[in-house]
């Protein structure tokens, strides 16, 4: 059988169900193109906003987004993601300085495209480019005991933490 020669490093991959499953996603996700979104390096921010889902690539979002996220972590989508103050806003340094709308970032400004300043999206998941991307997705894939949510990249992106999303 011709299986994705990254399968076995997913972690999730527990039993038939779920490899059957990633294979019919991978296999379409493959067809994509090859952008890089340079992934969070900073040991700090990987730890703090790691814990609960992907860090998430800074050139995601531009840096109004990423500002207005990080003055409001105790209501972080309904978790509470609080910080240090001075922790908080070495964190809020790092994802400005590699925020999409910033120099550096081949690729962002494409995931950024339609997006508006007056009003800074706090979801990559609502990005109009981003939804542009996922339109093909069925819902029952979304609904998917390994997926759950959007925002889990990993589940359909084996090389989401090395911010590569062609696969
Ligand atoms: C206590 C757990 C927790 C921590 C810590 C945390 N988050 Fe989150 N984050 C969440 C939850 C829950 C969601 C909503 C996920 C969903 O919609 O399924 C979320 C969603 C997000 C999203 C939007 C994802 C999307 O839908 O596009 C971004 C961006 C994000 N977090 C960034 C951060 C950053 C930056 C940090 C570090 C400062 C951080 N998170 C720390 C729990 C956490
Ligand atoms: C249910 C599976 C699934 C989940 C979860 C998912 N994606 Fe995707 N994603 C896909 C598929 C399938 C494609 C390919 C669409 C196509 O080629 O038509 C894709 C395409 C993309 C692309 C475009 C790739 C390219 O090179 O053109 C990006 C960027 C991307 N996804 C980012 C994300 C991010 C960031 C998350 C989490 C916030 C995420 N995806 C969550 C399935 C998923």
């Amino acid at each position: 059988m011709n299986m994705p020669r990254s399968i076995s490093l997913r972690p999730f991959i527990l039993g038939a169900a779920a490899a059957a499953f990633s294979l019919v996603v991978l296999g379409r996700a493959q067809a994509g193109g090859s952008h890089h979104f340079p992934p969070v390096v900073d040991p700090l921010v990987k730890e703090e906003c790691g814990s609960c889902h992907l860090a998430f690539a800074p050139s995601m979002l531009p840096a109004s987004s990423w500002q207005r996220m990080m003055v409001n972590l105790k209501d972080h989508f309904g978790d509470d993601a609080s910080l240090d103050p001075a922790v908080a806003a070495k964190i809020t340094d790092y994802l400005v300085t590699n925020a999409g709308d910033r120099g550096g970032q081949r690729y962002g400004d494409k995931l950024l495209r339609g997006v508006t300043s007056d009003r800074p999206p706090l979801r990559i998941t609502e990005l109009p480019k981003w939804v542009r991307e996922h339109r093909k997705v069925p819902d029952w894939e979304w609904k998917h005991k390994e997926v759950r949510t959007r925002a889990n990249c990993t589940a359909c992106h084996v090389d989401a933490a090395k911010g590569y999303y062609d696969d």
